[in-house]
């Protein structure tokens, strides 16, 4: 196993190194998903199902790999999706990965459990970024969010629509995981064994969730689990004209973070949303459900001219941005991605991951023989046939 960033060539090097660098519960966190984790595997394997079809003397000069999604020009077809908690996972946290996200001109998506606020990651990057949204059962506290989210000059809102109640991830049952870190006998050993990230922690700036300690001081300080955060915190009952109320308080790009079926993302389009991630929370959620991949083909058909179709999770290769994007989608996001780079190595870790990406999908747009985005197609693709799957 490689233990330098340098030798990190993709995302399983950098979740190894990750592994070595973070406490066992917190790895664990980031690294795990919901029941059996069948989906969270599928995410990735469902790319396998699928061949391209290069082209051959195309003359592929000068790659362009930009696409324009939610009216941001991103020099990447693939961005960060918004991920919580990630002074957690390096010191740095949300600030190393928008300065990486702003080295490689793409987006950067704050989550509300963000550990750096909104006007600071404002003021330390000037690219497009994306403020996700979880819709609280106290309407102050929402539309406070929408307030500092306008004022900090965020480009695109995105409502997650997949976390009505928590997931049951069993690997934070079984660690104790919870946010802030609950300092057991258990988690004590763990951070024994990781003395670098244990100063870090413990002698660093103190954890906050930025923009929640003064609206929810007990959601902010008090350790809970996720599942608790998501079941007691946010409201059950939201439903499609919340949604579109939401949309027309932001008045800006909107979008629906977890649609997986036709019939949602044409009522996207209904409320006026202009874009959705295609996404199952990285299997975090629902496990036993389809994956974006296996879902893009059908939802960007139906509303591909209408909306931009992001597909979220999975991603590990250039491959696979480019399978997603001839099959229909206008750019894809992941996570876990950039994640372990984060967690293995900061701010250089993020750019390594971004970097390896960025150098894979212009290898391989050359290799399919295409010098644009635009230029995939589902001519490219070949679909390999299972049992039941199509
Ligand atoms: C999670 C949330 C917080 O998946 O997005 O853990």
């Amino acid at each position: 196993m490689t233990r330098r960033l340098k030798d990190c060539s993709n995302v399983s090097d950098l979740r190894a190194l990750a592994k070595r660098r973070l406490p066992g519960p917190i790895f664990h966190y980031i690294d795990g998903a919901a029941d059996d984790e069948v989906t969270y595997r599928r995410n990735t394997a469902a790319f396998d199902d699928c061949d391209l079809v290069p082209n051959i003397l195309a003359g592929v000069d000068n790659i362009d790999m930009s696409v324009t999604v939610m009216g941001q020009k991103l020099d990447l077809p693939i961005f960060c999706s918004p991920t919580a908690l990630q002074r957690l996972f390096h010191h740095d946290g949300e600030r190393a990965v928008a300065s990486a996200a702003e080295k490689y001109g793409t987006m950067f998506g704050v989550s509300s459990l963000s550990t750096v606020s909104l006007a600071e990651i404002a003021a330390l990057t000037a690219s497009p970024k994306m403020f996700q949204f979880y819709f609280y059962k106290d309407r102050g506290l929402n539309a406070s969010m929408v307030e500092r989210a306008k004022a900090a000059n965020f480009d695109v809102l995105a409502l997650t629509v997949d976390t009505i109640t928590g997931g049951n991830r069993e690997r934070d049952l079984k660690t104790g995981f919870t946010s802030p870190p609950r300092l057991t006998l258990d988690s004590l050993f763990s951070f024994a064994m990781h003395p670098e990230w244990a100063f870090n922690y413990l002698f660093g700036p103190k954890f906050e969730l930025a923009e929640l300690k003064d609206y929810l001081p007990e959601g902010s300080k008090d350790a809970i689990s996720i599942g608790e955060y998501f079941s007691t915190l946010l409201d059950q009952t939201m439903d499609w004209r919340d949604a579109e109320a939401l949309r027309s308080d932001w008045g800006g790009q909107f979008c629906l973070k977890g649609v997986m079926s036709v019939a949602d993302a044409k009522k996207a389009v209904d409320i006026g949303a202009t874009a959705i991630m295609v996404s199952n929370h990285g299997g975090r959620q629902l496990d036993g459900s389809r994956t974006p991949f296996d879902q893009i083909a059908e939802i960007a058909d139906a509303v591909g001219d209408k909306i931009d179709v992001i597909l979220d999770g999975g991603i590990r290769r250039g491959t696979h941005v480019l399978k997603a994007l001839a099959a229909g989608a206008k750019a894809c996001s992941g996570g876990r991605l950039y994640l372990y780079a984060l967690a293995a190595a900061g701010q250089p870790g993020v750019e390594k991951a971004l970097g390896n990406l960025r150098d894979e999908i212009e290898r391989d747009m050359r290799l399919m023989g295409v010098t644009k985005i635009s230029q995939l197609n589902r001519e490219m693709l070949r679909y390999r046939m299972h049992a039941g799957y199509k």
